[in-house]
């Protein structure tokens, strides 16, 4: 396929063993078939190709998968140094001894762009297309951290994180300095011209963000119309605190909505969700607020499992987060497993009512229900961006020939990583 540069969107065929989720209960399979992409957006599935289709160029990927692309809402680009490390601590130990120093060394621009770059290669090895990042409170390393985004062609927003209180001298910023960057960054990103990546409030949680601060962001939102991403009723302490520190919010969502940083003003995600109280449901549900189920951090921090069954049967909106590094990996085919695994711990020892999440709902949060947040994304039915991933799965052998092609997809999430991603398109752009 030519090159024709970022701007062009491409139209072309891919051949080859096709899966995508119609609704969370349904994964459409189709073997041996054709997926089209015309100006970078998808025309849908076709056992036999249509003669309007017929002078486009077909990329033959015969015996592979091809799925959409996955959508990571949640994932702390400055905490991927030590993912994997801290497992023994819960939320509020655990960001005091690991996230506050690790994100503080972000101010020196040389350990920046090192360790971002190790962060962006894992992003783009692996199968996510489009993704909701965190950076430091640093503005500088964090536009660095965009122009490498930039050249992956993958899609993100990334926040430049605000904090002004309870936060270690070396990693706090004053109201006035985190409001000043905020703004300086905003300015920077609508200069810089990129194309696939874009700035969304990051106020890092309620504990960490003054009323002051909070008020500022809302204003930024409402003026700029952007979109805000942040943590909500993680873990049962950190709520305790929100309560002390805010006793006039009737409960932790409220701290965000009553500055306009609840989905009022733009697209919002809040991670986590684990222990929301039938109000700030309510609200979620009202505002359109989007979660980032993060079901491998919540387990390693002992956070809890959020309720996900109870959110789909009420309609919300809901999608995956890697949550590196209180998940240990960027891949969402390990944040489907601990979905599924998750809500089993949930359905066994929190509410046996609560029926554990299947394989095509964990596939859908990672593909439909995550690429909401992106627009029409994460399916192949007609109107949807194209992007795709590749999968060879003969690098996973097994004797059972007979395996239909939804056990193919099914076992990717316990035995997939990025070694068996090998093609990957992003809004109708081949990276690889
Ligand atoms: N709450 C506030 N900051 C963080 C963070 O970095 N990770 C997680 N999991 N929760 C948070
Ligand atoms: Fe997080």
């Amino acid at each position: 396929m030519p090159e024709t540069g970022p701007e062009a969107q491409e139209s072309f065929v891919l051949r080859g063993d096709i899966a995508y989720s119609k609704d969370p209960e349904t994964l459409v399979t189709y073997e041996d078939a054709y997926v089209v992409c015309v100006d970078g957006v998808s025309r849908g599935v076709f056992k036999t190709l249509p003669d309007d289709y017929r002078d486009l160029p077909v990329e033959d990927y015969s015996g592979r998968l091809i799925l959409p692309g996955f959508s990571d809402l949640h994932v702390h680009a400055p905490q991927y140094q030590y993912r994997g490390n801290g497992m023994d601590l819960t939320l509020l130990d655990w960001l005091d001894q690991y996230a506050f120093p690790e994100e503080a060394k972000y101010s020196d621009l040389s350990y920046a762009e090192r360790a971002y770059d190790l962060f962006v290669e894992d992003l783009y090895v692996g199968a996510t297309t489009r993704a909701c990042i965190f950076a430091t409170i640093d503005p500088d390393a964090t536009l660095g951290l965009m122009d490498m985004l930039e050249e992956t062609g993958l899609i993100t927003c990334v926040g430049k994180v605000n904090m002004d209180r309870n936060a270690p001298e070396t990693y706090v910023e004053t109201t006035e300095e985190s409001l000043a960057d905020t703004q300086a960054f905003l300015e920077a990103v609508a200069e810089s011209g990129y194309l696939r990546t874009f700035p969304i409030l990051t106020p890092r949680f309620t504990p960490s963000c003054t009323r002051e601060l909070m008020d500022g962001l809302g204003r930024l939102a409402k003026e700029y119309g952007l979109p805000v991403q942040s943590h909500l009723s993680e873990n049962k302490p950190e709520i305790a605190w929100v309560k002390e520190l805010e006793p006039d919010a009737a409960f932790y969502g409220a701290t965000y909505d009553r500055s306009g940083l609840f989905g009022e003003n733009g697209k919002c995600i809040m991670a986590h969700c684990v222990h929301s109280v039938d109000e700030e449901v309510a609200l979620i549900n009202e505002r359109g607020v989007f979660i980032a189920h993060c079901p491998e951090c919540n387990l390693n921090i002992s956070s809890g499992v959020a309720p996900v069954r109870r959110y789909l049967e009420e309609g919300l909106r809901v999608g995956l987060g890697s949550d590196v590094a209180g998940g240990s990996t960027t891949s969402l085919f390990a944040a489907m497993r601990y979905a599924i695994i998750a809500s089993k711990v949930r359905a066994m020892f929190i509410n046996e009512n609560d029926r554990p999440l299947t394989f095509p709902e964990v596939f859908y949060l990672a593909t439909k229900g995550g690429g909401a947040f992106f627009g029409r994304v994460g399916s192949f039915e007609e109107g949807y961006e194209f992007d795709a991933v590749v999968i060879d799965d003969e690098a996973l052998p097994t004797m059972r020939e007979e395996q239909t092609l939804t056990e193919r997809v099914e076992r990717l999430l316990y035995l997939a990583d990025d070694r068996h991603v090998t093609g990957k398109y992003v809004a109708g752009r081949k990276l690889y």
